[in-house]
C-alpha cells in the first residue's frame, strides 16, 4: 500500500473513491460539506431520505456524483458527534478498508473527519492511517487447497485535507505505520502456522531468511549441542520429551550512528514454544490446538527486530528466542524432576505445563552477557493472566517500575494496551521447594504474578520487564488467529527510545 498526502481540491482528486465520515445526526462534517456543494447538494438530499444512519461501522457506497472526479464515494458512520474520538475514527477507517477490500477500487482519498489533535496528533494520525489500512487487507496465510480469492486491489491511499505544515509529520507517521503493519504481518504469518510446520528448526530458518533482507541484522542459532554447552538445563528439560530438537536464536540489530554500537543494548526475549501440549502434566483436549500460538512471544521478537532494521532505528537491539516443543513422551521431564538452570539455580519441575518460565529463565540469564540497558520478555505465559485481565490488556510486570511504565505508556499510544500487575519479593514465596532452590509453580492464586516472580529470580541486577500476552496474542472462536500483539507496543517503545 502506498500513502500520499493532499491539502486541497478534494472534489478534483484523481482517485477511484473518496471516503467521508457522517455523524449520526446527519449533520455534515466540513469535508462532507465541501463535497456536497461540489455536487450541487446531492449528498444532503440523499441523507434526507434517511437511508444512512451514520452509526459506527455503517458504510454506504455511492457512484458517479456530478462534479466529483472520484467515481465512487464511500460514507462511513461516525456515531453521535459528542462521543466522537480516536476509537470511533479508528473503527470508521477500518470499516472503510474492509468495505473497499470487497470492491475493485484501487485508490481512495481518506477525507474522514479527524479527532482533535489532543486525541490523535499528526504523527499518530499518520501512523494509524497506515497501520489500519495495511492491516485491514491482511489475509490469513491459510493452507486451504482451493483457489486463492483474488487479492483486494486497493493500493493507493491519499490522506487529507491536511493543514499547512502538517505533511512532514503525517508522512513520518505514515512511514512508521506502514513498517509496523509489515512487522505485524511477519508476526502473524509465523504465529498462524500449524505446529507441524512451525517447529523450532523452522523458526530458526525463517529468522535467517527474514534477516537476509536487512543489512543491519545478524543471526546466530544455537543447536542442541551449543545449548547444552550454555548449560541451559531448564530449557533442555522442556525440550527433552520432543522429537523436535530445540533452537536458541540470537538476532542483533546494529543501528547507524553511535547508539547503534552501544555497549548496552535493549534485549527482547521471546517465548517460542512451537506447541504446548503441557507435557506429562498434559492439557485437556478442548482448545489445545490454540497452543500453536505459544510461540507468539518469539514471533513478536523476530518481527520487532525486522521493524528496527526497516526503520534503521539508531539503537542496538538484541532479540533472543528460546524455541522448543513441549510434549509428553517416555523421555519427557516428569513432575518432581529437578533441572539446573544456566544461572546455576536449581528448579523442581512440579508441573511440566509451566514450561514457558523454564525456557525463559535460561534465555534471561543469557541476556546478562549483553549488559543490557533494559530486558523485556514477551510470553504467552499464564492462563491466570487471561483470568485477571481478559483479552484487552497484556499484563506488565518487572523489577523496574520506570521500565514497566514506559511499556504501559507505549501500549496506550500504540492502541495495543498493557496493564501493570504488582510484583514484589513476597510474590516468590509460593515457589518454595524442599528439594531445589525453587519450584516452577506456586498455587492457583495470582498465577500471572507468581510466574513473573519466578522469572525475577533470574533477572536480578538487570532492568527487566515482562509482558504476559496469553490473553492478547491470539483470538479464539470464529475469528481464530494471531493478532500480532504486542508488536505495535514494542514498536512504539523502541521508536520512542530511538527519539524518532
Ligand atoms: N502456554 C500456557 C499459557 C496459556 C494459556 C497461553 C492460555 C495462552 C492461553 C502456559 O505454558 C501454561 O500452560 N501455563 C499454565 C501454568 C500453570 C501450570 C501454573 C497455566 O496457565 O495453566
Ligand atoms: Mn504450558
Ligand atoms: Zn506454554
Amino acid at each position: 500500500m502506498r500513502f500520499e498526502t493532499f491539502s486541497k481540491g478534494m472534489a478534483a482528486l484523481d482517485v477511484d473513491c473518496l471516503a467521508l465520515g457522517i455523524f449520526e445526526e446527519g449533520e455534515l462534517t466540513e469535508e462532507a460539506r465541501a463535497i456536497d456543494s461540489a455536487c450541487g447538494g446531492r449528498l444532503k438530499k440523499l441523507l434526507r431520505h434517511g437511508d444512512f444512519a451514520g452509526k459506527p461501522a455503517d458504510t454506504l457506497l455511492l457512484a458517479d456524483l456530478p462534479g466529483i472526479a472520484a467515481t465512487r464515494i464511500v460514507l462511513t458512520g461516525l456515531g453521535p458527534k459528542k462521543s466522537f474520538g480516536r476509537k470511533v475514527w479508528r473503527k470508521a477507517w477500518s470499516t472503510v478498508v474492509g468495505a473497499l477490500s470487497k470492491t475493485r477500487i484501487e485508490s481512495v482519498a481518506l477525507a474522514i473527519t479527524r479527532p482533535d489533535a489532543k486525541d490523535l496528533d499528526d504523527y499518530y494520525f499518520g501512523r494509524a492511517v497506515a497501520e489500519i489500512g495495511a492491516t485491514g487487507l491482511y489475509r490469513i496465510n491459510d493452507l486451504k487447497s482451493g483457489k486463492k480469492p483474488r487479492a483486494a486491489p486497493l493500493e493507493r491511499v491519499l490522506v487529507g485535507p491536511l493543514a499547512k505544515g502538517a505533511a512532514a509529520t503525517v508522512n513520518r507517521g505514515l512511514a512508521h505505520g506502514a513498517a509496523i503493519a509489515e512487522a505485524c504481518k511477519v508476526h502473524r504469518d509465523l504465529a498462524n502456522l500449524p505446529g507441524n510446520v512451525c517447529t523450532p528448526v523452522f523458526l530458526a530458518e525463517e529468522t535467517r531468511a527474514l534477516a537476509k533482507r536487512y543489512r543491519s541484522l545478524r543471526v546466530r542459532v544455537l543447536d542442541e549441542r551449543a545449548i547444552r554447552r550454555e548449560k541451559m538445563g531448564c530449557l533442555l528439560a522442556v525440550s527433552q520429551g520432543s522429537a523436535q530438537p530445540p533452537r536458541f536464536i540470537i538476532i542483533e540489530h546494529a543501528g547507524s550512528g553511535k547508539a547503534g554500537q552501544s555497549a548496552h543494548p535493549v534485549v527482547i526475549v521471546g517465548k517460542g514454544v512451537t506447541f504446548d501440549t503441557g507435557g506429562i502434566s498434559i492439557k485437556p483436549p478442548a482448545g489445545m490446538d490454540e497452543m500453536k500460538f505459544d510461540m507468539s512471544g518469539a514471533a513478536a521478537t523476530i518481527a520487532t527486530l525486522t521493524l528496527a532494521a526497516a526503520l534503521d532505528l539508531p539503537l542496538r537491539i538484541v532479540g533472543l528466542v528460546a524455541a522448543v516443543e513441549n510434549m509428553p513422551d517416555g523421555k519427557a521431564v516428569k513432575p518432581g524432576d529437578i533441572a539446573t538452570s544456566a544461572s546455576g539455580q536449581t528448579v523442581e519441575i512440579l508441573n511440566t505445563d509451566a514450561e514457558g518460565r523454564l525456557i525463559l529463565c535460561d534465555a534471561l540469564h543469557y541476556a546478562r552477557r549483553f549488559q543490557p540497558a533494559a530486558v523485556v520478555d514477551i510470553a504467552t505465559l499464564t492462563g491466570a493472566c487471561v483470568v485477571a485481565l481478559g483479552h484487552q490488556h497484556s499484563g506488565a510486570m518487572g523489577n523496574d517500575q520506570a521500565l514497566v511504565t514506559e511499556l504501559v505508556e507505549a501500549g496506550m499510544r500504540a492502541d495495543d494496551r498493557a496493564w501493570p500487575l504488582p510484583l514484589t519479593e513476597e510474590h516468590a514465596e509460593p515457589l518454595k521447594s524442599n528439594f531445589a532452590d525453587f519450584a516452577n509453580v506456586g498455587g492457583r492464586e495470582g498465577g500471572a504474578i507468581t510466574a513473573a516472580a519466578f522469572l525475577g529470580k533470574f533477572t536480578q541486577g538487570m532492568k527487566w520487564a515482562h509482558l504476559d500476552v496469553a490473553g492478547t496474542a491470539f483470538q479464539g472462536g470464529a475469528q481464530k488467529g494471531s493478532t500480532g500483539r504486542p508488536t505495535p507496543l514494542l514498536a512504539d517503545f523502541l521508536i520512542r527510545r530511538a527519539g524518532l
